[in-house]
């Protein structure tokens, strides 16, 4: 019998090979506590480890061949729970795997799939590249070499391969889990009770609700309905529109977050299917955005005003080069977070006053 935790782990993979966001999809299966311990590791696991698992793939298999993608999802996962897995005895892996293709139909490729994850042990193998060794996309990591030096990319590859902390920040309303990282950004602000507060991009809302603990009157505004309405009831007044367009609004604001939609390669921990879906060309389209969004809420600052423009990337296209489109005189402070060196997520900030 396949267990639920196994089934509910391959559909999200074969989901997520198709766009879909994996914390997403665990979120909405509901599964019971024991059962969402267990897909999330294997859901997880399977993304972060993705280039060493195919690599053990066709290690194992003895050549490359082309696998239908339920065959390799199937394969990717009985690999990772046979090697990487501690408390999964190897012939439950195997046998589950083997019942994972049949159930897809692709009952021919049972006698491989058995054959490749018997012959899955623990024995160190020599990864014939950091692609491999690191589980990232070589693109990424040059990149990274060329901004940050070697040491600061290797540790972000390797920070994308473990188990997020979680934090937990205790505000005035409670207690919220909050990303370490993502709690850095609104202090920046410097807010003050009864100032006019504008979030932009504001949905789900963990840096409105720390921003109305410093008593400002807030808008939040998403261009989402569906991702602003679960923060009705948090105490700021929500407005879906779009924030790369003429803003709506006849009063300027004391302090603005503009806390961008990004390419997210700070939170590849948090979110590791990102590594692989993200392409180079995509970065100019988040760049558009993110300028036109900037651009935006720097028109309704109200003179000696503040400006908080943060992404949770690592990317300098989404980074240093949208706050170039700021006059330098204006440019407060700047702020990196980076995985593997600081806690938490990776972060960018970028302090702008009305000029
Ligand atoms: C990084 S998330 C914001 C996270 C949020 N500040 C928090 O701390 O919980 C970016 C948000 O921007 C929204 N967004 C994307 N494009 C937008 C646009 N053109 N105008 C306004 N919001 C947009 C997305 O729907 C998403 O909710």
């Amino acid at each position: 019998m396949l267990g639920s935790a196994r089934s509910v782990a391959f559909d999200i993979l074969q989901k997520v090979e198709r766009g879909a966001f994996a914390s997403d999809l665990l979120r909405e299966a509901a599964l019971d506590p024991r059962d969402a311990g267990l897909a999330s590791q294997i859901v997880f696991g399977v993304l972060r480890f993705r280039a060493q698992l195919d690599f053990l793939i066709e290690h194992y298999a003895g050549r490359a061949r082309r696998l239908d993608p339920e065959v390799r999802t199937a394969l990717r996962m009985g690999l990772f729970q046979a090697r990487y897995l501690e408390r999964v005895p190897a012939h439950a892996a195997v046998a589950e795997s083997v019942e994972l293709v049949k159930r897809a139909r692709k009952t021919s490729a049972g006698g491989f799939v058995n054959a490749v994850l018997r012959k899955a042990d623990r024995q160190p193998v020599v990864w014939p590249c950091r692609e491999v060794e690191l589980s990232c996309p070589e693109w990424l990591l040059a990149r990274w070499e060329r901004h940050y030096g070697a040491g600061v990319a290797e540790g972000v590859a390797r920070a994308a391969l473990c188990e997020p902390e979680t934090y937990v920040r205790v505000g005035a309303a409670g207690s919220r889990i909050q990303d370490i990282g993502s709690q850095s950004i609104v202090p920046l602000l410097r807010l003050e009770p009864g100032q006019r507060f504008l979030d932009l991009c504001a949905a789900p809302g963990n840096k409105t609700a720390q921003a109305l603990e410093a008593g400002v009157d807030a808008v939040a505004c998403d261009r989402y309905l569906r991702r602003l309405l679960p923060m009705a009831g948090l105490g700021a007044a929500l407005v879906v529109l779009d924030g790369a367009r003429t803003l709506p609004f006849s009063r300027p604001f004391d302090r603005i977050l503009v806390d961008a939609p990004c390419s997210g390669t700070g939170t590849l921990a948090r979110n590791p299917e990102i590594k692989w879906r993200l392409k180079p060309e995509d970065l100019a389209g988040f760049q558009r955005r993110q300028v036109a969004l900037l651009e935006q809420a720097r028109a309704a600052l109200a003179p000696g005003g503040l400006l908080v423009y943060s992404t949770c990337s690592l990317e300098p296209e989404e980074n240093e080069e949208v706050a170039a489109t700021v006059p330098p005189q204006l440019v407060v402070e700047t702020r990196h977070r980076l995985p593997g060196r600081d806690a938490g997520d990776g972060f960018f900030a970028a302090v702008i006053k009305s000029g």
